[in-house]
Order: structure tokens, then sequence, then C-alpha cells
């Protein structure tokens, strides 16, 4: 007669082997693939919305007129992330005023310019711009769609090497908040 320890001992041992034998056979997870760091380019406010981690593997978000690639921090900005309303938005405003409700980030293709923010708001902003500067590359600039055509049409012209010339830095445009601020 067999005795009911002796089958829960057997049963124990079969299941302790087919579970390592299984996990044996699996295969090892693949790493995630590596996304290439995307070329400088210009974006529109509308343009900028696809990268929210959802429409595009890719995560940016606007400081200032620069854009940053934040894919890396898809923790803090990705779906279910406590910062996505960041995500593919101008995120500025927000940074400024230590808020990420809906109506910090402006919408369509409209240009914040900023020029409403207090002194502390304006040097809140500047410390995050230094923290996203040296954690985030930067990726592009956030222009108006008028500006976006007149450096196509100009580049259609004449040509350029790099896309990122004939666009005046952060600090020297009159249509970025920075100049401003
Ligand atoms: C309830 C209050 C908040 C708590 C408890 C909180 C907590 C945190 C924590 C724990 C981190 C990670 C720090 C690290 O990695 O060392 C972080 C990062 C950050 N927080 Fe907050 N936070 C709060 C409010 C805010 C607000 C109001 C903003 C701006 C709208 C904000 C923007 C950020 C940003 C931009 C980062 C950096 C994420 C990155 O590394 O890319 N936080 N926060």
């Amino acid at each position: 007669m067999v005795s009911p320890q002796f089958v829960f001992i057997v049963t124990l041992a079969a299941y302790i082997f087919f579970t390592r034998w299984r996990r044996m056979k699996q295969k090892p997870l693949e790493p995630a693939p590596e996304l290439e760091q995307p070329k400088w380019s210009l974006y529109t406010a509308s343009e900028l919305k696809r990268f929210n981690g959802k429409s595009s593997p890719f995560i940016f978000l606007a400081i200032k007129g620069d854009v940053y690639n934040v894919t890396e921090g898809g923790k803090f900005y990705g779906p279910g992330g406590p910062y996505y309303t960041f995500a593919g938005h101008d995120a500025s405003r927000g940074l400024a005023k230590s808020s990420f409700e809906e109506d910090v980030v402006p919408e369509g293709d409209e240009m914040d310019d900023l020029s409403d923010l207090n002194e502390e708001e304006k040097s809140t902003l500047n410390d995050w711009k230094t923290f996203f500067d040296q954690k985030y590359p930067v990726v592009g600039r956030l222009v108006t769609p008028t500006e976006k055509e007149q450096h196509l049409a100009a580049e259609k012209a004449a040509p350029v090497e790099n896309i990122s010339e004939g666009i005046p830095a952060a600090d020297s445009r009159s249509s970025t908040p920075s100049e401003k601020n």
C-alpha cells in the first residue's frame, strides 16, 4: 500500500522537476531594442504631440523652445507616469508653476511666450532647464508653422548640411520665451 506522504513527495518532486525543465527550455528574454537618437529637427507644437510614448516610442517635451528627448525618463513622462501631461508638449509653464494639470500645456500650434511669469516662476523654470540640459539630449527646436515653412523654403533654395544652421539660438529669438525672461 502506497502512503499518502509518498504520493505527496513524488508529486512535489515531479512538479519541481517539471517547472525547472520548463524554465531551462525557455529562451532568455531579449533586451528591448535600443532606439536610435532621432535627427535634430524643427517641430511645431502639433508635430510634437505625436512624441508622447503612445503614438511614437519616443517621448519628447519642450522647454523654452528646446525640444528634449526624455524617452529615458519614460517612468516619469510615459503613459501612466506622474508627468505624462508634459509628454509631447511645451512643459515650460507647468515646470515654472510647479503644476502638471492639463491647463498648463498650450494647445494647438499656440506658442506660449511666458511673459506673464513672475520672477520666482522664471527662476524655477531656469533651474528645471539646467536640469534637463544635464540629463536629456536636445533633439530640436519648437517653432511656429510659419517659421518652419520659412526655414524649409530657405533650405530648398539653398540646402544646408545641418538643419540647425540658420535657426537662432534659444536666447536670441524674439518669438521664443527666453529672450523675454
Ligand atoms: C506631490 C509632489 C511631488 C512629489 C512627491 C514628487 C516626487 C518626485 C520624485 C521622487 C522624483 C524623482 C527624483 C529622482 O529621480 O531623484 C521627481 C522628479 C521630478 N519631478 Fe516631481 N514630485 C512632486 C511634484 C512635482 C511637480 C509639481 C513637478 C512639476 C510640475 C514635478 C516635476 C518633476 C520632474 C520634471 C522630475 C524629474 C524627472 C526626470 O528625472 O526626468 N514634480 N519628483
